[in-house]
C-alpha cells in the first residue's frame, strides 16, 4: 500500500514535471513565432477567460488572440507539437464552455481578431472571420448589398460554434439551417497547414466540419450562401398564457392540435417557422415568421391555429422590414456587438430533443410533460420547442452526405433551459427529458449539437448527435486528420 502511494506520487511528480517543461516548449514555440497570447498572470486573461456559461468555467494555459490567419497556424503548429489540446473560441455561447477548453489547462485560439466581413458583388458570397457574431454578420451583409443569411436570433452569438453545428432561426425552415449557408472554408488542420475545403477540394474534411468542426480544425474563414433580404416578413404571436395550464386536456389537445397542423399541407410549406415557448412563470406563446403578407397569414395559417379549442389570450400579427425585423427577435435596439469586451453572461443547464417526424409527440408525452411541469420548480425554466420539419421544410430537404450533420428529419426540437448552478437544477432539467422520452419508448429521440450537453459521456452524445453511421466515418476522418487528437473537448472525436 506504502509503495504504491509511493508511486503513484512519483508518477504524479513527473507527470507535472513534464508539463511544465511542456508549457515552457509552448510558450517557447509561441514566442519565437510572435504569435500574441495571454498567460495566466496578463491582467486581460480573467476577462478573455470567462464563459458565456458561467456554471462551467475552466482555466486555459494559454490564450492566443490571433489576427492573421498565419498565427492561428503557429499557434496549431506549436500545440500539437508539445502535446496541447487546443479549441476555438468564436462567440464563446457554448453551453458547455468547450470554447473555454471543456478542460483546464487547454490552448484557446480566441478568434475575435478575425472579424471581417466581405460580400462579393458577382456571386453573392460572403467571406466572414471566424469570430463575428452574429448580430454583425447580419447587419453587415445587409450594409453591403442587403443580403441576408438564415441564423439564430442571438446578436452576440459566434459564427464559429453556431454554423458548424447546425443554427436554427425562424428562417430556417425557408433557407435552411445556418450550417447550409455554408459553400466552403478556409481551415488550419492539426499540422498547422492552411487548406480550402469545399465541396471539391478536400472534401471530407468539408463534409466533416460541418458538424464536428470542434474535433477537426479552426476554421479561420467562412464563405456563405447569401439571399435578397426580404423587403417584408410577417412576425406573429399566438399567447395562451396560464390557460393552458389549467387542464392537462387543455394543453394536450391544444399541442396535438398544433402538431396537426404543422403537418398539414394546405396550410404549412416552407415559408412559414414557428416555435412554441412555455415557463415556469406560465406563459404559453407561439411565435414565428411568415415569408408573407399579414393578409395572407391571417386568410390561411391563422384560421387553421385557431381552429384549437381553446381561445388565445392575445394575438399580434405585424410585418417588420428586415432590420426591423431582427431587432424584434433579438428584442435589441441595435443588432450590432462590440468586437472586443462583450460581456454577457449566464448561469444555466440546458438540454435538447430531437423528435423525428415519423413518430411526432404522442398524447401520452404531452400528458407527461404537463405533470411535470406541473410540480414546484426548485429552479426557473423555459422551453422552445422549434419547429424543424412539416411540409416544404428546407432543414429536412438535405440528408446526411450533405454534411455530418445528422438532425435531417425532426419534426419538433425542444430546448430545456434552467438557471441554475447546481445539482437540483440540473436534476429538474433531466427529469423534463425523461418525463417526455420515458412516455414514449417506442420512439429514438436523438439531441442538438448547438445546445451541447456535457453531462453526457463522449459515446452517448455522439450516438444522440450524430449516430452509429456518422459516428463511424467521423472516427475514421479523426485518425486521419488529428491523430494526436490535438482538437479536443471532452465529447470531441478520438477521446
Ligand atoms: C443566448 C443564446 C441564444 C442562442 N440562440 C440560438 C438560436 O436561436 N438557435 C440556435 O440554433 N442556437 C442558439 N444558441 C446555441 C448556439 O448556437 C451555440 O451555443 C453555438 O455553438 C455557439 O457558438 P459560439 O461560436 O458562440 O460558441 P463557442 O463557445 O465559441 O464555440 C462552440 C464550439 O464550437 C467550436 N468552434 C467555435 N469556433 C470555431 C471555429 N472557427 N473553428 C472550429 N471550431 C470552432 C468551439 O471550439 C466550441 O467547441 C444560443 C445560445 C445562447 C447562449
Ligand atoms: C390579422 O389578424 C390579427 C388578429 O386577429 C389582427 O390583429 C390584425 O389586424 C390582422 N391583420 C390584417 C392585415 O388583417
Ligand atoms: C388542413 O387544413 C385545411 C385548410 O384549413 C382544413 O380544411 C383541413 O381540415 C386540415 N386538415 C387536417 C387533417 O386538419
Amino acid at each position: 500500500m506504502k509503495l504504491e502511494l509511493l508511486a503513484n506520487g512519483l508518477l504524479a511528480g513527473l507527470a507535472s514535471a513534464s508539463f511544465a517543461k511542456r508549457t515552457e516548449q509552448v510558450a517557447d514555440c509561441l514566442g519565437n513565432k510572435n504569435v500574441p497570447v495571454k498567460w495566466e498572470n496578463s491582467p486581460d486573461y480573467a476577462e478573455l477567460a470567462e464563459t458565456f456559461n458561467l456554471r462551467l468555467t475552466y482555466k486555459p494555459k494559454v490564450i492566443v488572440l490571433p489576427t492573421t490567419s498565419q498565427h492561428v497556424q503557429d499557434a496549431v503548429k506549436c500545440a500539437n507539437n508539445c502535446g496541447y489540446k487546443v479549441q476555438a473560441r468564436s462567440g464563446g455561447h457554448s453551453y458547455a464552455s468547450y470554447s473555454a477548453g471543456g478542460q483546464d489547462g487547454s490552448m484557446v485560439i480566441n478568434l475575435q481578431g478575425l472579424h471581417t466581413i466581405t460580400v462579393d458583388s458577382t456571386t453573392n458570397v460572403a467571406q466572414v472571420g471566424g469570430g463575428v457574431r452574429l448580430g454583425n454578420l447580419a447587419q453587415g451583409v445587409f450594409d453591403q448589398g442587403k443580403r441576408a443569411i438564415s441564423h439564430g436570433t442571438c446578436p452576440g452569438v459566434g459564427i464559429g460554434g453556431h454554423f458548424t453545428h447546425g443554427g436554427y432561426g425562424h428562417t430556417s425552415r425557408n433557407w435552411g439551417l445556418a450550417l447550409d449557408h455554408i459553400v466552403a472554408l478556409d481551415v488550419v488542420k492539426a499540422d498547422g497547414t492552411l487548406v480550402k475545403a469545399d465541396s471539391t477540394t478536400n472534401s471530407d474534411l468539408f463534409w466533416a466540419l460541418r458538424g464536428a468542426a470542434d474535433s477537426f480544425g479552426i476554421i479561420t474563414n467562412f464563405y456563405l450562401n447569401t439571399h435578397p433580404a426580404p423587403e417584408s416578413v410577417t412576425y406573429f404571436s399566438l399567447s395562451w398564457g396560464n390557460k393552458l395550464y389549467g387542464s392537462q386536456e387543455d394543453f394536450t389537445n391544444t399541442f396535438l392540435h398544433l402538431q396537426e397542423v404543422s403537418l398539414n399541407k394546405s396550410v404549412i410549406d416552407n415559408r412559414i417557422s414557428y416555435g412554441i415557448y412555455l415557463d415556469g412563470a406560465a406563459a404559453y406563446n407561439l411565435g414565428g415568421t411568415f415569408f408573407g403578407t399579414p393578409e395572407e397569414f391571417n386568410a390561411t395559417v391563422l384560421p387553421e391555429i385557431l381552429r384549437s379549442a381553446i381561445a388565445p389570450n392575445a394575438i399580434v400579427v405585424q410585418a417588420y422590414d428586415w432590420i426591423g425585423y431582427l431587432k424584434l427577435m433579438s428584442d435589441v435596439n441595435s443588432i450590432e456587438e462590440p468586437v472586443e469586451g462583450y460581456d454577457q453572461h449566464d448561469t444555466f443547464f440546458a438540454k435538447s430533443i430531437t423528435v423525428p417526424e415519423s413518430d411526432g409527440l404522442t398524447k401520452e408525452a404531452l400528458d407527461s410533460f404537463y405533470d411535470y411541469i406541473h410540480q414546484d420548480a426548485p429552479i426557473s425554466w423555459f422551453v422552445i420547442i422549434n419547429l424543424y420539419g412539416g411540409p416544404g421544410s428546407n432543414i429536412n430537404s438535405k440528408d446526411t452526405t450533405f454534411a455530418a450533420y445528422n438532425d435531417r428529419d425532426s419534426l419538433w426540437v425542444f430546448q430545456n433551459y434552467g438557471v441554475t448552478s447546481d445539482q437540483t437544477g440540473i436534476d429538474f432539467i433531466n427529469g423534463i427529458n425523461d418525463a417526455i422520452i420515458d412516455a414514449q419508448p417506442e420512439t429514438h429521440f436523438g439531441a442538438y449539437l448547438n445546445y451541447v450537453d456535457p453531462t453526457y459521456s463522449a459515446e452517448t452524445a455522439h450516438e444522440l448527435y450524430y449516430g452509429e453511421e456518422l459516428t463511424t466515418k467521423l472516427e475514421a476522418l479523426k485518425g486521419q486528420y488529428d491523430p494526436k487528437s490535438t482538437f479536443w473537448n471532452p465529447q470531441a472525436f478520438g477521446q
